[in-house]
């Protein structure tokens, strides 16, 4: 059990503790990874910064794409590899995709106009974030993916940072509701 986690609130699919300023989920797959970012996205807001981190393939992107499939986003997300910065547009919001890693530099992000998309209006998520610590809004949602207990399992830590207390608990209780969609879609036999 996480430091924090009550034992009413863990089972055996997705742990979720909303004492201690964030929450985990375990996923099993890459499309239960998807599934969380497209949970995930329903509450995101114009303005919303999300800064991922994680090993190479930890599944960073993978979580993106789930993001892009919950703002009903129309083209396919891939990693940004050779442009440092993808735009979504034709969804519920505009979804802004930077990926730290490609940066030569941190400052690059100067060069590509960051403000306009990291405070503009739509969501904007980075890859790396930690890459560019220095430039990340303030208020900001903080995700790191890890492998666990297997190779297909990932556990994924959200903290809602910065900001007023009061949207870091809402977020974090509006999310907690993702512990029964998962145990409804594994009850289910899907994801
Ligand atoms: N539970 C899981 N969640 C996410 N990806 C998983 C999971 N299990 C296996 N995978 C695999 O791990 C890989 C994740 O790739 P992805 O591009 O999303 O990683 P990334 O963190 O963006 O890597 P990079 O740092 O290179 O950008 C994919 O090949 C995916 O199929
Ligand atoms: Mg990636």
């Amino acid at each position: 059990m996480n430091a924090g986690m009550s034992p009413d609130m863990e089972d055996d699919f997705v742990q979720v503790s909303a004492t201690d300023g964030a929450m985990q989920v375990e996923t099993t797959s890459v499309e239960e990874t998807r599934a969380f970012g497209e949970f995930l996205a329903c509450f995101l807001c114009v303005g919303d910064f999300i800064a991922l981190d994680g090993e190479l393939g930890a599944g960073k992107t993978s979580l993106v794409q789930g993001l892009a499939a919950g703002l009903k986003v129309p083209a396919p997300v891939t990693s940004p590899t050779f442009t440092l910065l993808h735009l979504y547009e034709g969804g519920r919001l505009p979804l802004y995709h930077f990926d730290a890693y490609r940066l030569a530099s941190p400052e690059e992000l100067e060069g590509l106009g960051y403000e306009e998309y990291f405070y503009g209006d739509g969501v904007c998520v980075i890859e790396w974030g930690r890459l560019a610590e220095a430039y990340l809004p303030a208020r900001r949602i903080r995700i790191t993916l890890e492998q666990s207990s297997s190779a297909d399992s990932r556990r994924i830590t959200l903290a809602p940072y910065g900001g007023e207390e009061g949207w870091r608990r809402e977020l974090l209780r509006c999310l907690s509701s993702y512990r029964d969609a998962a145990g409804i879609r594994r009850r289910r036999g899907k994801v």
